[in-house]
């Protein structure tokens, strides 16, 4: 059996300038030097799904889909084990593009480990604790740990100081705390091993 863990980061905004590709292109470049596992960036610029207006919710249409878009997005989902979403905070929830995402599957996102990557002035955690209520309806497991990008890393990148490369997100390995990514990484992966073996079994 293929142990491989398949993990989907996931670019929660859309818009012209946005921050999120930077964290995003990131995590993704730090996650695939983990061992075991097989990581794709996932761009919501890639999708662009209408939004949801199916007769039936996906928890019920047993993985049918009459758009196009829609039938691509649910084959990426249904491939990944676990997921890193990366989100802004919009008004203390998150971006309405990615509810969209969310919500026009089912199954795909079932049993499976969600971990967060966010930013904003109170460092995205409003939006966080949002998606972890919607992951639970969406039979996820979202996991304690998060990366909250501390927000002079974010300001400085919105006001044009500072670096812009990925060195701008170095400190998050160096904190007092110790190294928030890995611990961030063992957390996920604990449970996107666990939730795969659960699923392979049945039980
Ligand atoms: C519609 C909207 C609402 C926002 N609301 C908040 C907010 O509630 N809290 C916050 O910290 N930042 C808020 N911001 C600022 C965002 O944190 C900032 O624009 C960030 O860059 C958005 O992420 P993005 O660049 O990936 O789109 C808001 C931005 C937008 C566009």
């Amino acid at each position: 059996m293929d142990n491989t863990i398949k993990i989907k980061v996931i670019i929660g905004s859309t818009r012209q300038g946005r921050f999120s590709e930077k964290p995003a292109q990131w995590i993704f470049e730090e996650l695939k030097q983990q061992k075991g596992v097989e990581v794709e960036l996932l761009d919501l610029r890639d999708y662009p799904m209408p939004f949801f207006d199916e007769s039936m919710p996906p928890s019920t249409a047993g993985g049918k889909y009459s758009n196009e878009i829609v039938k691509k997005w649910a084959k990426k989902i249904n491939d990944g084990d676990a997921f890193i979403i990366v989100t802004p905070e919009y008004n203390h929830g998150y971006p309405a593009v990615f509810k969209n995402a969310l919500d026009v599957l089912y199954p795909e996102w079932n049993r499976k480990a969600v971990g967060f990557v966010s930013y904003g002035s109170a460092l995205g955690a409003r939006s966080v604790e949002q998606l972890r209520q919607v992951a639970v309806e969406l039979q996820m497991a979202p996991i304690r740990n998060a990366i909250h990008i501390p927000v002079d890393i974010f300001m400085a990148v919105m006001m044009g100081k500072g670096p812009t490369g990925p060195e701008m997100f170095k400190p998050i390995r160096e904190g007092v705390m110790g190294d928030r990514v890995q611990i961030f990484f063992d957390d996920l992966l604990w449970w996107a091993k666990a939730l795969q073996a659960a699923r392979t079994q049945s039980v």
